[in-house]
């Protein structure tokens, strides 16, 4: 056997016994749903939501009126950051384990999300101040029709079944403040 030949051979047989490496099998998605939808709103939806608003309109102090704008590179990109996380915000709402039922109408608003936090950004991407207050508005819209079809609303017609939470009584007064016999009525 000619040396390179033998060579071969020895690398063909080394390759046939070398355990391969078992390939892993190909994942499905699989997603994590382990924040709750309270975390998923005060983690993840209001900083972003917040985060927008916060870019826009003006603000009155004793010092005066300040426009909120971005004025630097900077935060004009932090608006987009934020926009960005609004849109893929929508997406993750509809993550299988995540939807409320009636199933259609909450895919919907949060395709609306999607949808406005994208012209949000595309707002800020122009550096358009005023488009950037507007679709800030926009956004805020989906928020509340959401919240009053899923929240607000289930939590009335609770009350309705069960009538209002019952009222507890006041704890009773400190005992320096109680009113001391003769003590002039108010
Ligand atoms: C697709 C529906 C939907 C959309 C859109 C939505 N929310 Fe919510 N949000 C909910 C639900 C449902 C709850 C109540 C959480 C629960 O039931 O556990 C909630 C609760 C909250 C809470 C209270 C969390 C707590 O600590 O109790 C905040 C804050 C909030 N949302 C902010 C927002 C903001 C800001 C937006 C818009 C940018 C928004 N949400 C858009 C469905 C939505």
């Amino acid at each position: 056997m000619k040396p390179m030949i033998a060579l071969a051979a020895c690398a063909a047989l080394l390759a046939a016994c070398t355990p391969q490496k078992t390939a892993a099998p190909a994942a499905a998605a699989k997603f994590n749903t382990d924040l709750s939808m309270t975390e998923f709103m005060d983690h993840v939806i209001d900083p972003a939501a917040f985060a927008y608003w916060h870019g826009s309109g003006t603000e009155i102090t004793k010092a005066g009126e300040r426009d909120l704008s971005p004025t630097t590179e900077a935060g004009w990109v932090s608006l987009e950051n934020a926009a960005a996380v609004l849109i893929e915000a929508g997406n993750a709402l509809q993550v299988p384990g995540r939807a409320r039922a009636p199933e259609a109408d909450w895919n919907r608003y949060a395709q609306d999300l999607s949808a406005r936090a994208a012209a949000g950004k595309d707002a800020a991407e122009k550096k358009d101040k005023q488009a950037v207050f507007e679709d800030g508005a926009k956004i805020y819209e989906v928020c509340t029709a959401c919240h009053k079809q899923y929240v607000i609303g289930p939590m009335l017609e609770d009350q309705a079944r069960t009538g209002p939470p019952p009222s507890r009584p006041l704890p009773p007064w400190p005992a320096d403040l109680q009113p001391r016999s003769g003590a002039a009525k108010p």
